[in-house]
């Protein structure tokens, strides 16, 4: 049988290492993996998980979500001509109170999550309409289903990667090509560390009032302790990866940890939207009434 094409952005580190890594270590060597990141001096980690063992299986190429140029120069090297597998991975984070972030970080959030993702989309739609079949999967974010302090703007990329995915999902089906978000909470990955995150000392924050500062102290110890505590491990989402590609009929939404999260869960049965608001704020902010 021939191996499913599977492209991915982001695989440099994180949930994209671990999936191509997974992909292309398959006991029945279903998968070729093209694993793409934006820096090829990153790759020997990725070498080194798979010490050399995959030459059938994995191709490393250079692709940077943001460069049209360099999605299409990546597409032109599948020497198979074709996608059947497509993992829209790549993304980045930004952390602080909203009246620091300059237009540029916020630009390159939208950049990297959304554009970056609908242009690697729109690269391979149209010959994936052609074969008449396809899966694309998108590494969603539970920040993508409800929002969350200090983090507006990344919340309005995933945000939007929903609306997108799920817009194209209603009309793809009619192609046999199956749209997935892969819904994760926190995930012990690089993403925090590359992150732009407003540190606390960075003299920028004493911009702001003393209000937010102290909620934003209060955040940080939130997340550290998310982070510390529920943070899955790439090997878990890798799974529910593996799920949505072995499905013959996969679901639009996976949740990585099994259920929708409660708070997500509130979006729907409270849709004016009161108790998420407080429930949310109780979670993060007062950590003694949880
Ligand atoms: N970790 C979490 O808690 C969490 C939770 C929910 C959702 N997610 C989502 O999971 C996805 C993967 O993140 P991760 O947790 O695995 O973090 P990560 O280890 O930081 O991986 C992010 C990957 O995206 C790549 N990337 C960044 N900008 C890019 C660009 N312009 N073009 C191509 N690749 C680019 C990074 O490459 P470089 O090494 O070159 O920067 C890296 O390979 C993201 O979409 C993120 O939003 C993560």
């Amino acid at each position: 049988m021939d191996k499913k094409v599977v492209l991915i952005t982001g695989c440099s580190s994180g949930i994209g290492l671990s999936l191509a890594v997974r992909l292309a270590s398959d006991p029945n060597k279903a998968f070729k993996v093209y694993a793409t990141m934006r820096d090829l001096t990153k790759k020997e980690r990725l070498l080194e998980c798979v010490k050399g063992l995959h030459q059938d299986t994995l191709e490393i190429l250079q692709m940077d979500v943001t460069d049209r140029q360099s999605i299409l120069k990546a597409r032109d090297r599948v020497v198979e001509r074709r996608v059947d597998i497509l993992v829209c991975n790549a993304g980045v984070g930004l952390m602080g109170p909203l009246e620091l972030q300059s237009l540029d970080s916020m630009r390159h959030i939208l950049e990297v999550n959304l554009f970056g993702t609908i242009q690697t989309i729109q690269a391979f739609l149209s010959e994936m309409k052609a074969q008449g079949q396809g899966r694309i999967l998108v590494t969603g974010s539970t920040g993508g289903l409800h929002g969350l302090p200090f983090n507006e703007v990344y919340c309005a990329s995933k945000f939007a990667i929903e609306g997108v995915c799920e817009s194209l999902a209603v009309l793809l089906q009619h192609f046999n090509i199956h749209v997935s978000l892969i819904e994760c909470g926190p995930v012990n990955t690089n993403f925090l560390v590359n992150l732009q995150k407003a540190e606390l000392g960075d003299p920028a924050l004493q911009q702001v009032d003393a209000q937010t500062l102290s909620l934003y102290e209060k955040y940080l110890q939130h997340c550290s302790s998310v982070f510390q505590n529920a943070a899955q491990d790439t090997e878990d989402i890798v799974k529910v990866f593996l799920a949505a590609i072995q499905s013959t009929s996969p679901a639009f939404r996976y949740f990585t940890n099994g259920t929708t999260p409660p708070l997500t869960e509130l979006k729907v049965t409270d849709p004016d939207g009161t108790q998420f608001i407080r429930n949310m704020s109780k979670v993060i902010f007062s950590a003694e009434e949880q």
